[in-house]
């Protein structure tokens, strides 16, 4: 499993030839101008909720690729007005993607579309696919559901939100990741605004102080697991 870091909470994930992005928010980001959204390919777009900074591309992205947006019934029932292919799920349920499975779990956050539309309750995906585990939190606050995650299966990597202010911080993060006997996190959700920067060093540190690893990739960079 490839994951790519497309700067905010944007990702792009290989698995099994397969091409999954993840709440793209792109072309808006300065940090990212280096991405280019035309170029991205996607068989899929999973879509935690609906707030701006997740859906902002996934029209040109989904335009140009013909990928299948994932998401809850509510964001799904939006794109499919619109004309686009979904595949609608929600809390807890799972379904199993030619690439793996994906489940959609909760998270402590809103979503609307900016244009007003209630996007329905948020979440995050946990992705099984070659025998690893992702948990993708999306945005949210530190929530003990986290506990339940790795009681199906043990986690190989998480990617939580970092930044503060919109959702957890550094240290409600080292928690979730004691919630999620998870050893490695990727942050995502910090640097892009004024209220989310974050000192990368100090945070790397208060990972470290619990013996887990957070990475914090440059935005076009990957890691494998
Ligand atoms: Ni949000
Ligand atoms: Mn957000």
């Amino acid at each position: 499993m490839k994951i790519t870091y497309l700067g905010h909470a944007s990702l792009a994930l290989e698995i099994n030839d397969k091409h999954i992005i993840v709440d793209p928010f792109i072309s808006a980001n300065e940090l990212a101008k280096n991405i280019d959204v035309k170029s991205l390919k996607a068989d899929y777009i999973l879509v935690t909720h609906a707030h701006g900074d997740h859906i902002l591309d996934v029209e040109t992205i989904a335009n140009n690729t013909g990928a299948v947006i994932v998401s809850n019934a509510e964001i799904t029932a939006y794109y499919e007005s619109k004309g686009f292919k979904t595949h609608p799920m929600n809390h807890g349920g799972s379904w199993m993607f030619d690439f793996g499975k994906v489940k959609y779990v909760n998270a402590i956050h809103s979503s609307s579309f900016p244009d007003g539309t209630y996007g329905g309750q948020p979440g995050g995906f946990v992705i099984e696919a070659n025998e690893k585990n992702i948990y993708i939190a999306g945005d949210t606050a530190l929530t003990y559901d986290m506990k339940l995650i790795p009681l199906r299966n043990p986690l190989d990597l998480a990617v939580l939100p970092i930044g503060d202010n919109f959702t957890m911080d550094v240290d409600d993060a080292t928690i979730a990741a004691e919630f999620l006997n998870v050893t490695k996190v990727l942050g995502y959700h910090f640097d892009t605004f004024g209220y989310i920067k974050i000192d990368h060093e100090v945070a790397k540190q208060k990972f470290a102080n619990k013996h887990k690893e957070l990475i914090l990739l440059p935005i076009g960079d990957s890691t494998q697991i």
